[in-house]
């Protein structure tokens, strides 16, 4: 018999009180609002200006009917923008896509929620158009025909991973040292490199170029150098339960360690050498990848992405760690100790608390981990349902039951929401008005409480 734990009991019993209402665009001021009005506009508008520019490129690529089918998208990515700016109802999803239903679906439920049964980019949730707008992108390109699988946000990408390959030499020659250090790792080491690894993964989220505080990394810079001085802006900092709870698995077997990953370019980079770090040093022996199916959120990372990132460390040769590391963990994906896996979940704009239900399979994957690392700030609005939660609510109460396995939150912060942040922490971002919203400020966020570990620890 399984006993839940106290902590979950405690939290159920807040269950029945009223939760927080979602971010909505609806506030005039609210970085919702913004993101809606100026952001996301922003966004579609390169999309429109890029597929304009590369119309010759396409049509070498994808052929002239390709080429031709330029004007067309480029109309209807312009409509989508138009009925956005001007607060127009959302239209249902049309393509043939496997997860269209589901959407329209969503798209219903959503439509129930109003009196006039519309849903209004600036009225409905947030996270739900927000989404929504990447989705439409991918279907307006999906029913082109020849365009279906184009990633429109491919060239900046690749331009990020460019311009970040000083600090990846850096950071990739400093991994090298750590895991190759002769003898077996004692306790210390393996905590401080538990320690480092999570920071560094955690930074590289504040954009996606780089792990310097918004200012370029330059080649001279060592990433652990920043990460010293980056410590004061984590707000939350539980590396070391982190490593308590690793220290829990060290007697199992098997071990495995799940990445929600994030961005291309620098944090694929620093999540990949997180998950070597954890490999090669013996504290997981599989790890999982969550990716994307499609482009999304600008620079998520996705099965083509993770290949060019692949081939490019591949051709690195000024930097001999890079092409190691790239032979190193093409291996691991091919023996099968790394796994890469992309499940539709993760683009649709459903809260982590109703994985469970709609994607059951996933939901069972996840339990099979021992940790789940969640990275960046989408993710992070979704675990907490983009509720605005009184700050101080325990982290754990606010995934609202979603508990596949203990989980580790990275994010810096970059949406107007947070939970578990005692208003003693709160207190050291004060002068700093856009302290939500910049990135400048970040969360190591553990929940340790797991459907799995019920019982084990807090009772
Ligand atoms: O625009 C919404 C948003 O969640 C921002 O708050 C954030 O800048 C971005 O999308 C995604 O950030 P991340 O790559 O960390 O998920
Ligand atoms: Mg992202």
């Amino acid at each position: 018999m399984q006993f839940l734990c106290f902590t979950l009991l405690l939290e159920m019993g807040q269950a029945s009180e009223a939760l927080p209402d979602v971010l909505r665009g609806r506030y005039e001021g609210s970085f919702a609002y913004k993101t809606i009005s100026e952001r996301m506009p922003v966004i579609l508008t390169k999309v429109i200006d890029l597929l304009h520019r590369e119309k010759v490129t396409i049509g070498e690529q994808y052929g002239q009917a390709a080429r031709e089918k330029v004007k067309w998208i480029n109309g209807q990515l312009s409509e989508l923008k138009s009925t956005m700016q001007r607060n127009k109802p959302l239209e249902p999803l049309s393509g043939a896509g496997s997860d269209v239903p589901l959407w329209n679906r969503l798209l219903e439920e959503q439509a129930a929620s109003f009196d006039d049964k519309q849903v209004l980019w600036f009225d409905a949730p947030w996270l739900f158009v927000e989404c929504f707008m990447y989705r439409k992108i991918r279907e307006v390109l999906e029913n082109s025909g020849e365009l279906a699988h184009y990633d429109y946000f491919g060239q900046q990408k690749v331009a990020t991973l460019e311009d970040s390959l000083g600090a990846i030499s850096l950071l990739g020659e400093h991994l090298l040292e750590v895991v190759t250090e002769p003898g077996a790792p004692s306790q210390e080491r393996k905590q401080r490199a538990v320690a480092d690894f999570l920071g560094m993964s955690l930074w590289a989220n504040k954009n996606d170029l780089s792990l310097s505080a918004g200012a370029h990394v330059s080649q001279e810079d060592s990433p652990l150098t920043q990460l010293v001085e980056l410590n004061q802006y984590v707000l939350i900092n539980d590396s070391a339960r982190v490593f308590h709870q690793l220290e829990l698995l060290r007697h199992r077997e098997h071990v495995r360690i799940d990445i929600v990953m994030d961005n291309a370019g620098m944090e694929l980079f620093s999540d990949l050498c997180l998950a070597d770090m954890l490999t090669s040093l013996g504290i997981a022996q599989r790890m999982t990848f969550h990716i994307k199916t499609m482009p999304w959120f600008v620079s998520d990372t996705t099965h083509d992405d993770v290949r060019h990132f692949l081939q490019r460390l591949a051709a690195a040769t000024d930097t001999p760690a890079l092409p190691q590391l790239a032979a190193r963990w093409q291996a691991y994906l091919d023996s099968g100790v790394w796994r890469l896996a992309a499940d539709p979940f993760w683009t649709t704009p459903l809260p982590f608390s109703r994985m469970s239900a709609e994607s059951p399979s996933l939901y069972q994957d996840l339990q099979a981990a021992d940790l789940l690392v969640i990275k960046g700030d989408l993710n992070y609005r979704k675990l907490l349902g983009d509720r605005s939660w009184p700050h101080s609510t325990k982290f754990c109460r606010a995934l609202e039951g979603f508990h596949p396995a203990p989980l580790v939150a990275l994010r810096t912060l970059k949406a107007d929401l947070v939970a578990g942040l005692p208003a003693e922490r709160e207190a050291v971002t004060e002068g700093d008005p856009r302290w939500m919203v910049s990135g400048e400020w970040a969360l190591i966020q553990l929940c340790e409480c797991a459907d799995s570990d019920r019982g084990k620890n807090e009772l």
